[in-house]
């Protein structure tokens, strides 16, 4: 990540300010954010009856875990995606954070400017990925964070009001990292692989923080919270702030809402760890909805692999042989991400060996 920190996004106008402008039935939304696919495309609240699983920690980790193994197992290679409880973080620490977050994001704009992103830097206030004029765009604003290893950290974009903001921060960081080790670990189990070659990239755990506002939009079926895309990552921990669903997965060519029960993480897979299992974990299309009433925040945790690396298979996942991706550098696959506007799947696509 930091190898891409070059790069940046062009400045857009703030959607939360915008959105108080045109919160009407029939009020005029600017161009750029109208997406006929958010309306056009089949949303299903169940797939042939299931919600995305469930995994409960504590079961993973009791002498009984076979059956939760199993159940994490075909969560990794079907669905990409699954939903933690019993995760051990303190339900204090997520409170702060969840706290300090809509502190942030409900203070007026000029407070919220003082964090706003730089040329050629990912992070601070702003929002991500933008490289035209014509580009379409999101219906929301984020704070971006480097948040592991502390020398990584850019204090110029970490409030300092809320007061607590860094501290909930950094509490919230280092209870998630000793959670995403372990879920690394329990992960290449469930498919038979011994752990130690993905704890070794993952040991280092950069993390990343995206806190993103999606403000209402009564015409919510004409804008797009977050467009489709996969995690170029390994592993994403999905905090939804408020009580507020919007994010849906590609499920067999239609999205599928997910309700996320509170207090539970959205874990799910990212490209990098799709790499390195050679497919034996799914790395799923996913987007974000508008509430045609409600604001939404939520919080995704980036754990990325450390960097000077080359991502490609693992030998431990490619057992039978074949390998069923191309190799690239770390620092080409993030370059790659990080110049490109969201686009499905279709950088990993082209990384697959027929
Ligand atoms: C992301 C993401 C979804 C959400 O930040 O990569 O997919 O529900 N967020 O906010
Ligand atoms: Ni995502």
């Amino acid at each position: 990540m930091a190898g891409a920190r070059a790069i940046g996004s062009l400045p857009v106008p703030n959607v939360q300010e915008l959105a108080k402008t045109c919160n009407g039935p029939d009020e005029h939304i600017p161009e750029r954010y109208i997406r006929p696919e958010a309306s056009s495309e089949e949303v299903i609240s169940n797939y042939h009856g299931e919600a995305i699983p469930i995994i409960d920690l504590n079961k993973l980790l009791s002498p009984q875990s076979s059956e939760e193994c199993v159940k994490l197992r075909s969560a990794c290679q079907y669905w990409g995606f699954f939903q933690l409880i019993n995760h051990g973080v303190p339900d204090e620490v997520i409170a702060n954070l969840k706290r300090d977050i809509v502190d942030f994001f409900s203070q007026p704009l000029d407070a919220k400017k003082e964090y706003t992103q730089l040329p050629n830097s990912l992070e601070g206030y702003g929002q991500a990925l933008v490289f035209s004029e014509d580009q379409k765009l999101d219906w929301a604003d984020m704070l971006y964070l480097q948040v592991h290893p502390s020398d990584s950290r850019d204090l110029r974009f970490w409030p300092t009001s809320p007061a607590s903001f860094r501290r909930s921060l950094d509490a919230y960081s280092s209870e998630t990292k000793s959670l995403a080790l372990c879920l690394f670990e329990f992960m290449a189990k469930a498919v038979g692989a011994k752990p130690e070659a993905l704890l070794g990239i993952f040991e280092e755990q950069p993390q990343g923080l995206r806190m993103t506002y999606y403000p209402p939009c009564l015409q919510s079926d004409k804008v797009m919270g977050i467009s489709p895309h996969s995690d170029v990552v390994g592993l994403t921990l999905l905090l939804q702030v408020n009580d507020v669903q919007g994010l849906q997965i590609k499920k067999d060519g239609k999205w599928l809402s997910v309700d996320a029960p509170n207090g539970a993480f959205i874990v799910n897979i990212g490209d990098t760890l799709e790499i390195l299992s050679n497919g034996k974990f799914r790395s799923v299309e996913h987007r974000a909805v508008i509430n045609p009433n409600k604001e939404r925040i939520s919080a995704s945790l980036f754990h990325y692999p450390c960097e000077n690396m080359v991502i490609r298979p693992l030998t431990e996942f490619v057992k039978d042989g074949k390998v069923n991706y191309r190799s690239i550098s770390y620092l080409d696959f993030m370059t790659q991400f990080f110049t490109q506007q969201l686009d499905g799947k279709n950088r990993l696509e082209m990384l697959k060996l027929e």
